[in-house]
């Protein structure tokens, strides 16, 4: 587990992007606070679910879409992609691999019913308005930002949305955001 682990953060610190890497770690560990008995198949797609973002010249482009949701579709493909060519590298059964892959092909936009990617939904959404969103809104402009955040938000279940209540940005323009943003959203 530790050396899977190890490749998956050293491709991932590469990325371009610098949240990415702080965002995987942090997504594994929601992911631990929502689920303290959270198994290794879902611990390892918390880490990799982005991996693809982190590889420029294989990486999945937005504008190459034509909407959100397939763009995101594609990403979560190539990611599971990516992240099982360094799984079939250690000796892991076709259960936890298969596992592995389905919950990050589903973590942006996969079924409700299912506990476990529920889960790894919440601990990506709350850990993009945590670490991400501050980066993110410094790119983009406050149209752009609102749709992320509604894109974010509408994937949670009503528990994240009360850590997300308690969430505070060191920018107080964002703060504001944040707050009319959880209001209009009620
Ligand atoms: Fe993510």
């Amino acid at each position: 587990m530790e050396e899977i682990e190890c490749e998956i953060k050293e491709v991932i610190k590469k990325s371009e992007i610098p949240e990415d890497y702080p965002h995987a770690k942090n997504v594994k560990e929601w992911v631990l606070r929502l689920k303290s008995d959270a198994d290794t198949a879902l611990q390892i797609a918390a880490l990799a679910h982005d991996i693809e973002r982190a590889i420029s010249n294989r990486k999945i482009l937005k504008n190459n879409f034509k909407d959100y949701d397939s763009f995101k579709k594609a990403h979560s493909i190539n990611s599971a992609k990516i992240t099982l060519e360094i799984l079939n590298k250690f000796p892991l059964s076709k259960e936890v691999k298969d596992k592995v892959r389905y919950l990050i092909e589903n973590h942006e936009l996969g079924s409700e019913n299912d506990q476990e990617l529920s889960v790894l939904k919440d601990a990506d959404s709350l850990s993009f308005f945590e670490v991400n969103l501050p980066l993110y809104f410094q790119r983009h402009n406050i149209d752009d930002t609102l749709f992320r955040m509604q894109w974010g938000y509408r994937r949670i279940s009503e528990r994240a949305k009360e850590f997300l209540k308690q969430f505070k940005y060191k920018n107080e323009t964002l703060n504001n955001l944040l707050k009319e943003f959880i209001y209009n959203n009620k």
